[in-house]
């Protein structure tokens, strides 16, 4: 597994255009509904990307054999009085690869370049039904607690979020 910083290039976009569909309909709670139209992922990976050309993200993928096999993207952009924060979003693995210790290594990496920049506090949420809680908690994430009917599941239905925090 290779971990790299993506750019802003369109076989990039295209291939996490592909992994960001795929999720939703799968279920994912990654701000989207299903099913995701492609022209709505292309334009999100687009200014993601765009922003963290700008410095205020980092987007980290995951390859093998050089297929895209998922991502998280680390939000540097907080407000003048949490310079100290960070913000993880964005995970997801691609459902043939779930398993292997792709996410982990991501959210890893994506620890590290926060504390590169000097950040000690991380921040996320994830969805109560059918999110990632499992994988933070063993990633020593500490829950906040929940916000009840905070989104909608890809497929409908309202779930709440739980909010976790890591200090580093
Ligand atoms: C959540 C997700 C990113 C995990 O990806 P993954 O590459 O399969 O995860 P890993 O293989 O690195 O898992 C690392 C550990 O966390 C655990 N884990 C991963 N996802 C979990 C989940 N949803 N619930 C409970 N435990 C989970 C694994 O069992 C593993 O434990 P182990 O190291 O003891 O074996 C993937 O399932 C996904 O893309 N889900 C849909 C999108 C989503 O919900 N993203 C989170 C948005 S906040």
């Amino acid at each position: 597994m290779h971990i790299t910083a993506l750019r802003n290039e369109p076989a990039v976009v295209s291939a996490l255009a592909d992994l960001i569909i795929e999720t939703v309909a799968c279920g994912g709670s990654v701000s989207f509904m299903h099913p995701l139209p492609r022209e709505k992922a292309l334009a999100f990976w687009e200014a993601s990307l765009a922003a963290a050309d700008r410095g205020e993200r980092v987007v980290l993928g995951a390859y093998e054999d050089g297929e895209l096999t998922g991502t998280v993207t680390l939000l540097l952009d907080c407000p003048d009085n949490q310079p100290h924060r960070a913000e993880i979003a964005k995970m997801m693995t691609r459902v043939k690869y779930r398993g292997q210790g792709i996410a982990r290594a991501l959210l890893t990496a994506a620890e590290s370049i926060a504390a590169e920049r000097g950040k000690t506090l991380l921040t996320l949420d994830t969805a109560e039904d059918e999110g990632a809680a499992g994988l933070y908690e063993k990633m020593n994430y500490r829950k906040a607690g929940v916000i009840p009917d905070f989104a909608l599941k890809p497929h409908g239905g309202l779930t709440g979020t739980v909010l976790y925090y890591k200090r580093i």
